[in-house]
């Protein structure tokens, strides 16, 4: 058949149980499960046009042609694409971010899932999200989980095959009162790359293989914590998660943190106020300097009146859960 010219739209994800370190790198299988709740507002679309005019792949972001690095994570994405496929032909990939300027979210993680569904659409495939999001995992490990909307869990597996993203079931008010604030504290890329990040910490931390256990257990408690709607629990066991992540980086070596002194400031202020007032709002960072905040829809007000108290000059956007992979025949 023709392939015929797709758009796709993925959003980004923040994990709740996060994805730190790879037991293959060349398959991308991750040591651990993780597990993601893909977000509302932050979200790439994506156009793939295979055809045969063109002398390689090519790939603009918001009308920018991207470095060689992001051309390759691409390319392993489109790879899986022909293969399947049975197609050689070059791509013409075109993908927009709506991505507040400068969130501080990474939109690898969009970015990616977008292309593999618009790449597999064009090229006449029509795939599950569980296959979409195996073909994702080539490119960005966090983009496995962008192919499904809500609560999403990256399972592990053993192999290409075994590896892939699922929906998991929550109680309805949880998945609707949930609410996302990300604080920006720094626009500036960061030093050292999650790949880098977690190449080093795999090689070098002494704490590693309790991570994996630690990340296990914290992903048993909070399934079933997901399913009640029980909030306080499952905040409590993300902003463990994440510090016990970040806890990684300093036992490697060369040790490094990805925290500004603000990023300890605010996780350090949320604990005192929860344990002062009843507010229930928890904190989890990703590889950079920035904090999201987990609360719920009837707390964000109060949450946002604290950070201008306490933080007058972060940034904050606020969101909620998204959706799964959508496909538009022209752009929308
Ligand atoms: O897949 P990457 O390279 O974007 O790595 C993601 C790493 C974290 O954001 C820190 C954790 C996660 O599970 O998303």
């Amino acid at each position: 058949m023709m392939p015929t010219p797709q758009w796709a739209r993925a959003h980004t994800n923040i994990a709740l149980i996060k994805y730190w370190g790879k037991k293959d790198p060349k398959l991308m299988l991750p040591a651990n499960d993780s597990l993601s709740l893909t977000l509302a507002d932050f979200y790439t679309d994506t156009l793939v046009r295979f055809r045969g005019d063109c002398p390689g792949d090519s790939l603009t972001i918001d009308g920018q042609p991207v470095s060689a690095g992001a051309l390759t994570k691409a390319v392993r994405v489109l790879d899986e694409v022909r293969r399947r496929a049975g197609l050689t032909l070059p791509a013409q990939v075109i993908s927009r971010n709506h991505v507040p300027t400068a969130a501080g979210l990474a939109s690898s993680a969009s970015g990616l899932a977008a292309l593999a569904a618009a790449a597999a659409q064009a090229a006449g495939l029509h795939l599950t999200e569980q296959e979409l999001s195996r073909i994702a995992r080539h490119g960005s490990g966090s983009a496995t989980r962008s192919v499904a909307g809500g609560f999403v869990r990256w399972y592990a597996g053993t192999d290409d095959a075994s590896s892939y993203a699922l929906p998991v079931a929550a109680a309805p008010a949880l998945l609707q009162d949930i609410r996302v604030l990300a604080v920006i504290f720094s626009d500036q890329p960061k030093a050292i790359g999650s790949t880098a990040g977690m190449a080093q910490t795999v090689a070098t931390s002494s704490y590693f293989p309790a991570w994996t256990e630690r990340a296990e257990r914290d992903l048993a408690a909070l399934l079933p914590a997901l399913a009640a709607g029980d909030f306080p629990r499952v905040g409590a066991i993300a902003e463990g998660n994440a510090l016990a992540m970040h806890a990684l980086t300093w036992a490697a070596r060369p040790p490094f943190t990805y925290f500004l002194p603000a990023t300890l400031a605010l996780v350090q202020g949320i604990q005192a106020w929860r344990a002062a007032a009843p507010v229930p709002v928890y904190a989890t960072i990703d590889a950079g300097p920035n904090v999201k905040l987990l609360t719920l829809a009837d707390h964000v007000a109060a949450v946002q009146e604290w950070l201008a108290d306490h933080f007058p000059t972060a940034r904050v956007v606020v969101t909620h859960a998204g959706p799964g992979i959508q496909y538009y025949p022209e752009r929308k």
